[in-house]
Formats: C-alpha cells, sequence, structure tokens
C-alpha cells in the first residue's frame, strides 16, 4: 500500500492557499478515492418480518395510507443511517395497506419493485391495469408510470419495495407528479400485459419504447412451477443452488433497467460455496429456513426476513429447509458499465 502523505508547514500553507479557489490536492485524498477494492460502508444486516410488521400495525393506528401518500417504513442499512439507503445505490422499505385504503396515484422517475410478503388481493394499478398482489409476486413500477395501490379485502397486505432512487438522486434527474384522484383510470383488463407479453408469444408490430418489461407482474405461481420443474434435474451450481433471473421478455435483459432481480432455490440441507460479488443485494425469504454468513456475520433467517450482503464481502448460504429466496441489486447497472466483478472462490463455473 501507498504511504499516506507527509505534511510539511510549507505544503500546509499550500492548501490553505487553494482552498479559497475551490481547489484541493488530489495526492491527499486518492487514496480514499481510488481504492485497490470495493470499501462499501454498507455492512451486512438482517430485520425479522413480524418486527417490521408489529411497527408497521402501530404506524396504520398513526397515519393514513392517503395523509402519507405512502405508508412505508425504509430499510435503513446500519452503515448508512439518515441517508434513506439499504445500500449505497438502492432504497428498500416494507409498505402496508390496510383494508379499504388507497395509497393515491401519482408518478416519478424512480422505477420501483414490489415483492409482495404477506396478505392476498390487495392490488396495484400500473398505467390503466390493475393487478392483484400474491405473496411472492414481483411487481414493477416503470420510471414515470402512473401507479395507485388498494386493499379490498379484510386483512392488511404487506410488500418490500426496493427503487433505484439513490441512483436517481446521484444523476439528479428526478421527476414526480401526483394525479389528483385516489385511483387512475382503468382501461385494460386485469391480466392484459401478462396475455401480451407473458406466454412467448408478443403482439405483432409491437413498438415499445420502454427499457422496462411490459410485464408488471411476474406470478409467484409461474415463478415456482419453472423452479420446481428445474430442481428435478438436480443440476446445483456450487454457488447459487438453482438461481434465475427475472428478464424482459422483449430483450432478454433484466426486467428492470437499473435494477436486477432473481429468484434462487437452496434444496434442504445445501450449503453454497463462497462467492462474492460487486453488486451489494437485498435478499427476501420466500420460503424456507437457513443461515447466510457473511464475512465474520451469521445472519439467520425464516420467512419473509428481509437481509442484505455488502459488496465484495464473502458469502455463504446454508438451507435448513428447502429454501426460495428473492434478490436485487444495481448488477445492471454495473454490467453496463464494465464495473460488474464476481468471484467465485474455489468453485469451478
Ligand atoms: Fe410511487
Amino acid at each position: 500500500m501507498k504511504q499516506a502523505i507527509q505534511q510539511s508547514p510549507e505544503r500546509q500553507a499550500f492548501y490553505g492557499k487553494i482552498e479559497g479557489e475551490n481547489l484541493a490536492a488530489l495526492w491527499n485524498v486518492m487514496g480514499s478515492l481510488i481504492t485497490p477494492a470495493p470499501k462499501s460502508p454498507c455492512v451486512p444486516f438482517l430485520w425479522r418480518f413480524r418486527t417490521i410488521r408489529d411497527f408497521m400495525l402501530e404506524a396504520g393506528q398513526l397515519i393514513t395510507a392517503k395523509e402519507a401518500e405512502r405508508r412505508v417504513l425504509i430499510l435503513e442499512n446500519p452503515g448508512l443511517r439518515g441517508q434513506s439507503k439499504i445500500t449505497t445505490s438502492l432504497f428498500a422499505g416494507v409498505q402496508m395497506v390496510m383494508p379499504g385504503e388507497v395509497a393515491p396515484a401519482h408518478r416519478h422517475s424512480q422505477s420501483a419493485l414490489r415483492f409482495v410478503l404477506e396478505g392476498n388481493g390487495a392490488y396495484t394499478a400500473v398505467d390503466g391495469e390493475r393487478t392483484a398482489m400474491e405473496p411472492g409476486d414481483f411487481i414493477i413500477t416503470p420510471s414515470m408510470s402512473w401507479h395507485d395501490h388498494g386493499n379490498q379485502t379484510d386483512g392488511p397486505v404487506y410488500w418490500l419495495d426496493g427503487l433505484d432512487l439513490p441512483v436517481v438522486q446521484f444523476f439528479d434527474a428526478s421527476f414526480a407528479e401526483e394525479l389528483g384522484e385516489d385511483e387512475q383510470p382503468i382501461s385494460k383488463p386485469a391480466g392484459h400485459s401478462y396475455a401480451s407479453y407473458g406466454s412467448n408469444l408478443l403482439p405483432v408490430n409491437l413498438r415499445h419504447a420502454s427499457k422496462t418489461s411490459p410485464i408488471f407482474n411476474y406470478p409467484y405461481a409461474r415463478t415456482r412451477e419453472a423452479l420446481h420443474r428445474l430442481q428435478t434435474a438436480g443440476s446445483w451450481d456450487p454457488c447459487y443452488g438453482l438461481k434465475l433471473r427475472y428478464s424482459n421478455p422483449l430483450t432478454g435483459e433484466y426486467a428492470m433497467p437499473a435494477i436486477g432481480t432473481f429468484i434462487q432455490l437452496l434444496p434442504k440441507g445445501f450449503s453454497t460455496a463462497r462467492y462474492r460479488a460487486t453488486d451489494s443485494t437485498v435478499f427476501t425469504v420466500v420460503e424456507g429456513r437457513g443461515r447466510t454468513r457473511v464475512g465474520e456475520t451469521v445472519l439467520a433467517w425464516g420467512a419473509k426476513d428481509i437481509f442484505i450482503v455488502p459488496s465484495w464481502h464473502w458469502v455463504t448460504h446454508e438451507a435448513e429447509d428447502e429454501a426460495v429466496l428473492f434478490s436485487f441489486s444495481d448488477r445492471p447497472v454495473q454490467e453496463k458499465l464494465d464495473l460488474f466483478r464476481e468471484d467465485r472462490g474455489n468453485a469451478r463455473p
């Protein structure tokens, strides 16, 4: 490692002179700007769903979804408190909509994913179409799409929100609008997007300008079926178990432009080989129990818990029961910038 630059009265006087001109000496800060390996302020952490649920119900007594606009508890990484970030590039929160409530229609530059944790039959409307929200469903709100959420069932619904909010903040590119109505007009029947794009068929003469997948609900029933069928082949990747990424059927790219989303099955008793990658990753447990080791930290998880694996930390997962993990990261952005790197340790590709 390069030694820290020695200081002297002459050098200090020079720095004092240039400071007033909005200049600074690179040689004093280069070591912290260009590190030999990623040095994330983000730390490994696990949030228990039952703890969040208790606080959400308390929040439900304090504020309506309408007044809050979105009743969300932000998952703040302990290394990034006060910044509304779960990783340096991503926002995550848990949102609750109580029976009879509506989270009113708005739209914004930030793209959002919803991963349903608990509750059946609430809905999200995106660009004129409603979709029912069932546990394990992965739902997308593309950039600048009108969206509102409602719950006409008799129980609360909870989901994990993931947004590229810090990315948009970094680029100073945030726009947002309110519709001025609780609910947007519905112009398409439920299931229209999935029927148009989700069956290996596409509308003839299709023109789709957005980089986001036109499928906005990837239902868990279909995802689980795919995992179940692939599981019978029994060919497990030592680092991943069985892992798939959600894709945009028009391009084969990730389903969202800035956030990669993944589903992963680990059979009962499976331990993954150690692995590290540059994309800090948010996990939530769809099914099963197990442990994840991140460096020296052990995170014991059960269904609906949410945990974080920071960039370039060695990680292994151990499944006590058959487990399904949903995860998301900024991998698409890193790949576009030629930054993504993974290290499979001693495991063969
Ligand atoms: Fe929103």
